[in-house]
């Protein structure tokens, strides 16, 4: 049997990562983890118990005393082929996509004792190898010995359009300037965060999918995969 691996995706925010991550793991039978999903977990429940503050910042100290009663798991994936997010037990899969978490999760996600936290989560995960995880910081932080990284890039404007096209596809009232900010945004400080920032691992390998149909992706990723796995 082919030995087992753990597969990193990093990139900026609505790469098509996690479009990406999913169909590679149902393909060849690993686990899919959405590392994104467990931060914005995490900045729902703030915005649930009040640990937003009125000018949009996080009650840091008090969302950090609150992080042992956030439990954050994965239900399998049902009908709609897409795993769904649970946050102490519940399943939070649409309310996570939402703007409002979005407009928030990249402070929450510069909190260290946030990050130490799920990164311990991650690793968790991975221990059995045979996992794809999408994110930020997985090929550099969460599993730095990750056998195939891959760094996604693809221009903002055509990031936001992908993720503009996504909400109103699911009902998700918005403008594409408010994306488009939202992106910037996210990008900005996720990569001038001190903990952890979004950077390509020097190992990684770099793939511009701005031009590529998902088709494309899939079989460039794939073949990256079978040469690891060969190795
Ligand atoms: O919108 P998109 O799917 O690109 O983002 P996401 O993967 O759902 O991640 C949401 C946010 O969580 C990011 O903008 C980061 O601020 C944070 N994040 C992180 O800091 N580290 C990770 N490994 C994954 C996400």
């Amino acid at each position: 049997m082919d030995k087992k691996i753990i597969v990193a995706l990093d990139g900026y925010s609505s790469s098509g990562k996690s479009t990406m991550a999913r169909a590679l793991a149902r393909k060849v039978g690993y686990v899919y983890v959405d590392s994104g999903a467990m931060y914005r977990a995490v900045t729902l429940y703030a915005i649930r118990n009040g640990l937003v503050n009125p000018d949009a910042t996080i009650k840091t100290s008090e969302l950090i005393k609150a992080l042992p009663s956030i439990h954050i798991s994965f239900a399998p994936a049902g009908a709609d082929g897409v795993q769904h997010t649970l946050l102490n037990g519940e399943d939070v899969e649409s309310q996570i996509r939402d703007m409002k978490v979005s407009s928030l999760v990249s402070p929450v996600a510069v909190i260290p004792e946030v990050r130490e936290r799920l990164t311990a989560l991650q690793q968790e995960f991975g221990k059995e190898k045979g996992i794809v995880m999408d994110g930020r910081d997985i090929g550099t932080t969460v599993f730095p010995h990750a056998e195939l990284k891959v760094f996604v890039c693809t221009n903002a404007e055509e990031r936001a359009r992908r993720r503009y096209k996504e909400l109103l596809g699911k009902g998700i009232e918005v403008s594409y300037d408010e994306v488009l900010a939202n992106v910037l945004e996210r990008d900005h400080i996720d990569s001038t965060r001190e903990v952890s920032p979004l950077r390509k691992a020097d190992d990684a390998i770099e793939l511009d999918n701005g031009t590529m149909t998902p088709e494309e992706q899939m079989e460039w990723l794939l073949k990256r995969f079978q040469e690891t796995v060969a190795k």
